[in-house]
């Protein structure tokens, strides 16, 4: 029986994947998410299944199906995918690919009833989230790590920064100003960049981009750890 051509490019790796968007609650009926749909990294979560990979993804709430031969555990908030991204780490895990969009704050307590509408104007106090990326990047026993980067504007400048700060191997850049592509769309179009590199694929579809990202980072990861 043959493949769909996807190789063998991931074979007996263990991939953790973050997909989707957090949901940080504001009180029990509001929270503050972004338009995030999973896309990306469900067609990831196949492209690795079908290179080989054992493959357990992170996900937030979206409303895509469990991929075929994918360990699949929801999250709603960003503690809990830090959470969740930690201890699937801790069972063994080679590969680590954020493209998760992480909401960066959340409201510093949610209200135990549903807040009443007063004045006219409202401030919401928020706090920092937590980094589920740099935290897996920086430990001793870090996994090859793969972070995403959506910017509108200097997206190699803000790309590159990240993969330097978060300490990442590669980063997968995608300009979301640019029309009926990246975020909530069917399309999408890349740069990758590594510490002394960078190509470029698409525009394509998700699933194709997602073939050739899985290509990619199998010869890098396994160029490093044959
Ligand atoms: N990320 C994460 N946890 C967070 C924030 C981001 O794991 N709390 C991951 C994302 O999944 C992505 C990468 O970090 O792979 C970059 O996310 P991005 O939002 O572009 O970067 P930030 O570091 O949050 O910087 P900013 O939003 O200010 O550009
Ligand atoms: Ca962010």
């Amino acid at each position: 029986f043959l493949d769909a051509g996807n190789g063998t490019a991931l074979t007996g790796k263990r991939v953790v994947i973050t997909a989707g968007p957090t949901r940080e609650p504001i009180d029990p009926v509001r929270y503050i998410s972004n338009h995030s749909s999973g896309k990306m990294g469900y067609a990831l979560a196949n492209a690795a299944r079908a290179a080989g990979a054992h493959v357990v993804l992170i996900s937030g709430p979206v409303t895509l199906p469990a991929p075929a031969g994918v360990e699949v555990r929801r999250v709603l908030t960003a503690e809990d995918m830090l959470r969740e991204a930690s201890g699937a780490v801790d069972e063994g895990c080679d590969l680590f690919i954020a493209t998760a969009a992480v909401a960066d704050y959340r409201p510093e307590k949610c209200a135990g009833d549903k807040i009443k509408k007063s004045s006219d104007t409202m401030s919401l106090s928020l706090v920092r989230n937590p980094d589920t990326l740099a935290t897996i990047a920086g430990r001793t026993d870090a996994p090859f790590t793969v972070g995403f980067a959506a910017e509108t504007t200097d997206v190699e400048r803000y790309a590159t920064d990240k993969m330097q700060r978060k300490k990442l191997n590669m980063i997968v850049a995608n300009d979301v100003a640019a029309p009926g592509l990246g975020f909530n769309s069917e399309n999408n179009a890349v740069t990758v960049f590594w510490p002394d590199g960078h190509e470029s694929i698409g525009p394509d579809s998700k699933t194709n981009i997602a073939r050739r990202l899985v290509a990619m980072i199998g010869d890098h990861l396994n160029q490093q750890d044959p």
